[in-house]
């Protein structure tokens, strides 16, 4: 499509995590001629690794906090886009602790929408599609644009209240700003507390494969490429004030998406064990993208789950100098959380 909006400096927070640093990957790779700042705080899910490498003309690390107001003004003057991907982003941590994720989720957006409204800066807010809560296994409805906002955990209501700072700033402010809500991402570079490379990096290590409750739930699965391109063409030809749902048709349950994962590493289809669920866990996340599709041609690249998951795997496979540092201190956290 003809862009719009052409950013040749991009300020990407949270671009040493799983999905910003995908997404800095790929813009180097596809759109020559911009420049990002990452700005990461480096928790324990970023990673400057996941960068290395770039060119050095083309992208440029700054370690810093979102919620500091000064470095994000400082930042956000020399940039023409935000896109903001920075956030506590685990379920299972947000339970155990809620806090940095009130901190991060809704302190860090308003520092940078903040700073986006003093610049006028273009904004565009990556979200997730669990602000909408959950669906029954059986509805055959799908999420959309529409429908109400319904988050159920610690993690998803710190997301929702950041989606709402956003639309508020566009309506009172004028703020140029998108949002996007996308499903689950699977890919490379993505933290082994989560559930694909868990279970892959358990069954590398010799460990079984750990499923929450009856492994029924149900989430719905694009490859973290699709996720980035869906981005650039809502942050190049997306309508300011809009949000677009992104989701590539992906519905497995957990338990079909265990056994893939099983199937490809050669391991027996029952290897894993049932622990205990997680509170409150949502049944089943479904992305209608009709909007997307319909108003910016975008569309997803990897149809086929199950051959993008077999991609996946090997990616593992051959980077474990990459998760290994990362694989006990999680599982150890796991401990005290079970
Ligand atoms: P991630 O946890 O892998 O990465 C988060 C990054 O943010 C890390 O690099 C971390 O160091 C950084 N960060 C955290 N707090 C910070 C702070 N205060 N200041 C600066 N940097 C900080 O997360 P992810 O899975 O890549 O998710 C990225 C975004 O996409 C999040 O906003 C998340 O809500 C959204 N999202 C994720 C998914 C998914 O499937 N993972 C799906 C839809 C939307
Ligand atoms: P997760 O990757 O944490 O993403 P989200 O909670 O944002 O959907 O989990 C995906 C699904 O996998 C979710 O239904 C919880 C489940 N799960 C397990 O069954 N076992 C695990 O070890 C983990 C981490 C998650």
């Amino acid at each position: 499509m003809t862009s719009a909006f052409s950013p040749r400096r991009i300020l990407v927070t949270g671009g040493c995590g799983f999905i910003g640093s995908n997404f800095v990957r790929w813009v180097v790779r596809e759109q020559p001629g911009v420049h990002m700042t990452v700005l990461d705080k480096l928790t324990y899910a970023g990673n400057p690794e996941n960068i290395a490498g770039l060119p050095a003309d083309r992208v440029e690390l700054v370690v810093g906090d979102i919620c500091d107001a000064a470095l994000v003004n400082r930042l956000v003057e020399r940039a023409d886009a935000v896109v903001h991907f920075a956030a506590e982003s685990h379920n299972d941590n947000s339970i155990a602790d809620p806090e940095p994720f009130v901190r991060t989720n809704v302190n860090g957006t308003y520092a940078l929408i903040e700073a986006c409204r003093k610049y006028d800066v273009r904004y565009h807010h990556v979200s997730t599609d669990e602000v909408y809560g959950d669906l029954a296994l059986d509805d055959p409805a799908r999420f959309t644009e529409e429908t109400p906002y319904r988050p159920s955990s610690p993690y998803s209501s710190t997301k929702a209240a950041s989606d709402m700072l956003v639309r508020a700033w566009v309506r009172t402010y004028g703020l140029r700003a998108t949002i996007s809500n996308c499903s689950n991402n699977y890919g490379p570079y993505q933290h082994v507390e989560k559930f694909i490379p868990r279970q892959i990096t358990n069954i590398l290590c010799g460990m079984r494969p750990v499923l929450y409750g009856d492994g029924r739930n149900v989430r719905d699965w694009i490859h973290v490429d699709d996720h980035s391109s869906a981005l650039w063409e809502v942050l190049t030809c997306g309508r300011i004030g809009e949000t677009y749902l992104v989701g590539a048709d992906g519905e497995r349950s957990n338990i079909e998406v265990l056994r893939a994962i099983l199937h490809v590493m050669g391991r027996p289809e029952d290897e894993f064990d049932r622990v205990r669920d997680r509170p409150g866990h949502d049944r089943r996340y479904a992305i209608d993208p009709t909007k997307i599709r319909r108003e910016l041609g975008w569309w997803p690249v990897h149809t086929d789950f199950e051959a993008g998951l077999a991609e996946t795997i090997p990616w593992y496979r051959d980077n474990e100098p990459w998760w290994r540092p990362a694989k006990e201190e999680t599982e150890a956290k796991y401990a005290t959380q079970a």
